[in-house]
């Protein structure tokens, strides 16, 4: 029988409306001066496709739960059972339901009174800053902090106010000069993995009046006695007023999380605009991430393993003569400085099989790119031995003695010499 239906290949190409010139020259300035002059015609993040039997650590799944078995079970039931359920926003979730009961749980888990599920960790920021900061409030925040962090303060039309990496006394100055507001920090940093000084930074703002906001992304489920973050591992869960998270990382779902009071939960629910205008989780990512939460708490050799297995990479590494900028954790990258070492970086590790994730402006400054290795659980000794060999057979071929970091390194200076600038935040 002959079929009617026009084979893709055969459609017409379509072809909308030419750009105004306004945003034409943008796009014109990124081919031009991205793709053709600093990537010769390529990408600097699409090397080769990683085959069988390559090492890959470009996943935050740091506990390497994404295919557990219980996990996927209560996924796939909940699909069959629930089917994507109510297609709608926050606002309108109450009342007892799989939602809100895992709302308190994962509060429970994390020693605070209640929290917020928000569909990602970027809206869980967002959503917090823009309505705890108004406008004008001064919102100091460290010059590392992410991203979705900055876009808050935006958001909240507040007052940026940027603080040195990590920068105790600086941070103390500047709230001295601008009066009391938010501080906000990532417990771990998502490009070094340099860790907040959290303890004094409560300090700070206990004594100058300001509310703390600490992003948990990259501890939640992996630092804690069970994985609660580093604030309860420090004794600080009472003393930090908002921990943000998202649950795209130990807890490998697609979600973000906000710590609060139980009277601030309404006030998230009906004012922060992604809790408003952008639809809520599905039935089986909540499933998923209830499971998830089990798996955490009862597991503990996994964040024993990631622990070790980071531990030595970063001793194997610092040992080859890479500086890894004080790394304290399972994110550990190579900086090589410019886009063009980082993609001479890039193929040498792709052609012997290792893939990480390159990071570049605007995550990190121009001159600063890296290659960050996420270390997970699930790397054996063999694999780990394999990665720190390729790490050592291409020194002279990434020309690592002559990398600003290395010199950085052999002058004694672990801590980035420059300062980021807000608008090139991590990522
Ligand atoms: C520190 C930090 N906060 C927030 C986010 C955003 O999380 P999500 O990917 O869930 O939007 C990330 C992820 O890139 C992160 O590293």
């Amino acid at each position: 029988m002959k079929s009617n239906v026009t084979p893709l290949r055969a459609q017409p190409s379509f072809r909308g409306p030419d750009l105004a010139e306004f945003v034409a020259l943008r796009v014109d300035q990124y081919y031009r001066e991205r793709v053709q002059n600093t990537w010769a015609g390529g990408h600097i993040m699409r090397g080769r496709i990683p085959a069988t039997g390559d090492l890959q650590l470009c996943s935050n799944d740091y506990l390497a739960v994404a295919r557990h078995p219980r996990i996927l079970d209560a996924m796939a039931d909940s699909i069959r059972r629930d089917g994507n359920g109510l297609l709608m926003s926050g606002i309108f979730v109450h009342g007892a339901c799989p939602h809100t009961d895992f709302e308190q749980h994962l509060a429970d888990f994390m020693q605070a009174e209640a929290g917020v599920l928000c569909q990602s960790g970027y809206a869980a920021n967002t959503g917090l800053i823009q309505i705890i900061a108004g406008e004008g409030v001064p919102v100091y925040a460290d010059m590392m902090a992410h991203m979705s962090l900055w876009e808050g303060i935006k958001c909240a039309g507040a007052k940026p106010v940027t603080v040195f990496h990590n920068e105790v006394e600086h941070l103390e100055r500047q709230i001295l000069r601008h009066g009391p507001g938010v501080v906000v920090v990532d417990s771990i940093y998502s490009t070094t993995g340099s860790i907040a000084p959290l303890r004094e930074i409560v300090e700070v703002c206990e004594a100058t009046g300001c509310v703390l906001v600490a992003d948990e992304s990259h501890s939640l489920g992996t630092h804690g006695p069970n994985g609660e973050g580093l604030v309860v591992e420090l004794g600080l869960a009472e003393r930090v007023h908002f921990r943000t998270a998202s649950l795209a990382k130990a807890f490998a779902g697609r979600a973000g999380f906000v710590t609060c009071s139980r009277r601030f939960v309404d006030y998230f629910k009906s004012e922060s605009n992604p809790a408003i205008f952008s639809s809520t989780l599905l039935p089986h990512d909540i499933h998923g991430l209830a499971a998830t939460l089990g798996v955490i708490r009862q597991e503990g050799w996994r964040r024993e393993r990631l622990r070790a297995n980071a531990a030595f990479l970063r001793q194997e590494l610092d040992a080859l003569g890479y500086n890894l900028n004080g790394s304290e954790c399972q994110i550990v990258s190579l900086e090589s400085g410019t886009e063009q070492n980082t993609i001479v970086l890039r193929d040498a590790l792709e052609s012997r099989g290792i893939f990480g994730s390159i990071f570049c402006a605007p995550a990190t400054p121009k001159s600063r790119a890296l290659m960050r290795f996420s270390v997970h659980a699930g790397l054996d000794r063999g694999e780990l031995e394999r990665l720190v060999g390729v790490c050592r057979d291409i020194r002279d071929e990434v020309g690592l003695a002559s990398w600003a970091s290395t010199r950085r390194k052999q002058r004694g200076r672990q801590v980035p010499a420059v300062k980021l600038h807000p608008d090139i935040a991590a990522a």
